[in-house]
C-alpha cells in the first residue's frame, strides 16, 4: 500500500502521529504552567494567544502554499512573482472557501476553552479528560464521513469513558513547587468549570476536526491553502474577545492592552501551539482523526513520565488506574485483529 510522502525515508505519516504525541505533552505542561505561575492579577490574556495563534499559523501556511504553487513551464505570467501571488489568491478566495468557515469557529471556541480548562483543572486531569475528543470524533465520523465501528471499537468507547471518569475523581495530580509551594495552591481553581469547558471543548474538537477532514478529502484542494482559509475565516472570531478586552479598558493602547503580562511563557505556549496545529492539519491528511486520538493517548504516556521527572508528581492508585483504562481503551480501539500479525494494527498500516 502506498505510505505516501517520507522525510528522511521516515513516512510522514508516523513521523507527523509521534511528533504530535510529544507536542501534546509538551503543549499541556507549558500551557498549565504558564497558567498557574502568575496569580491572577498578573495573567496574560487567552485571548491573545488564540489570536497570535491564528496569525501565526496562517503566515506560515501562506508561505508553505505559495512555495507550492506549479505554474506550467509554458505559462511566462504564472511563474511571475505576481503571477504566481494572483494564482495564490484566487486558490484561497475560491468558491468552496466559506466551508472552511464552520471548523474556523469551532477551533476559536476550542482553543479559547483549553486555557479555562487547564487554567481550572491539574495538568494531568485535564490531558486524560480531554481523551473524549476521542469519543466526539468517532460519534461525527460515523455521522458525517459515515465510518463503520466495530462492536469492539464501541466497547472501547464506553471503557475510554470510564476511564476518564475514573481519572476525574483522583485527588493529587501534578503540582508544581515552587519555594516549598504547590503553584496551584495559590491558584484558584474551579474544577467544575474546567470540567464543563472540556467537554464543550471534545465536543468541538471533534466536529472541526471531521468537518476539516471531509473537506479536505472531498476536494483536490492543497492542505496548505486549506490552512490559510481556515486561519483566514478564524480571524474575525478571535478579534471578537480581543476587542472585548480592548473596549473594557479604553484608555490604553491597542498593543499594550493585547500583550499586557504577555511573557515567556505564554510565547512559549503560542509557539508550541502554531507547530500543533500545523502538525494537526498533516496528520488529518496523511491518517486520519480517529488515529490522530491514539496519538494523543500516548501522550499521556509522555506527560507522565516528564511529570514524575520534572514536577513534584503525586501518585495516586486511582490516576495510574484510568489512565491505564484510557489507554487499554485507545489500544482497542485501534486493534484490529485480522491484521495483528505484526504491530501494524497499532498505526493502521497495511
Ligand atoms: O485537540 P485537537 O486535535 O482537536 O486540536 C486541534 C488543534 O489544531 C486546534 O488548536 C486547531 O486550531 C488546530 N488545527 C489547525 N489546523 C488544522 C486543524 C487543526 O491549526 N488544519
Amino acid at each position: 500500500a502506498p505510505v505516501g510522502p517520507t522525510l528522511c525515508g521516515i513516512p510522514l505519516k508516523y513521523l507527523s502521529l509521534v511528533t504530535l504525541a510529544v507536542q501534546n505533552s509538551a503543549l499541556t505542561l507549558i500551557m498549565h504552567y504558564s497558567r498557574v505561575s502568575t496569580p491572577p492579577s498578573r495573567a496574560y490574556s487567552p485571548a491573545t494567544a488564540v489570536f497570535m495563534n491564528e496569525i501565526l499559523k496562517g503566515s506560515i501556511s501562506l508561505l508553505i502554499a505559495f512555495s507550492r504553487i506549479e505554474a506550467p513551464p509554458s505559462d511566462g505570467q504564472a511563474r511571475t512573482l505576481i503571477g504566481r501571488s494572483k494564482r495564490l489568491a484566487r486558490d484561497v478566495f475560491s468558491q468552496d472557501c466559506w466551508k472552511l468557515s464552520i471548523p474556523a469557529i469551532l477551533y476559536v471556541i476550542q482553543n479559547n476553552l483549553q486555557f479555562v480548562a487547564v487554567s481550572n483543572l491539574q495538568a494531568a486531569t485535564f490531558q486524560v479528560s480531554y481523551q473524549m475528543k476521542i469519543l466526539t470524533t468517532a460519534g461525527f465520523s460515523v455521522l458525517l464521513l459515515r465510518k463503520k465501528l466495530a462492536s469492539p471499537q464501541w466497547f472501547a468507547l464506553l471503557l475510554l469513558a470510564i476511564g476518564v471518569a475514573v481519572v476525574q475523581i483522583q485527588a493529587g495530580a501534578v503540582r508544581i513547587v515552587e519555594d516549598g509551594v504547590p503553584l496551584e495552591d495559590t491558584h484558584s481553581m474551579n474544577a467544575l468549570k474546567g470540567f464543563v469547558a472540556v467537554v464543550i471543548a471534545c465536543l468541538t474538537s471533534g466536529l472541526a476536526g471531521v468537518y476539516f477532514e471531509m473537506v479536505l478529502k472531498n476536494s483536490q484542494t492543497d492542505l496548505w491553502v486549506r490552512n490559510v482559509q481556515l486561519s483566514l475565516f478564524s480571524l474575525l472570531p478571535a478579534l471578537a474577545p480581543v476587542s472585548y478586552l480592548y473596549a473594557s479598558n479604553p484608555q490604553e493602547g491597542w498593543l499594550s492592552t493585547l500583550f499586557h503580562n504577555f511573557g515567556g511563557w505564554a510565547w512559549a505556549t503560542v509557539l508550541v501551539q502554531v507547530f500543533g496545529g500545523l502538525l494537526t492539519a498533516l496528520v488529518i491528511k496523511y491518517s486520519d482523526n480517529i488515529l490522530k486520538g491514539f496519538a494523543t493517548s500516548l501522550s499521556i504516556v509522555i506527560s507522565f513520565m516528564a511529570s514524575v521527572a520534572l514536577f513534584d508528581f503525586q501518585i495516586t492508585l486511582t490516576f495510574v488506574t484510568g489512565s491505564l483504562i484510557v489507554v487499554l481503551a485507545t489500544w482497542l480501539y485501534n486493534h484490529q485483529p485480522k491484521r495483528s500479525e505484526s504491530f501494524s494494527w497499532a498505526f493502521g498500516w497495511t
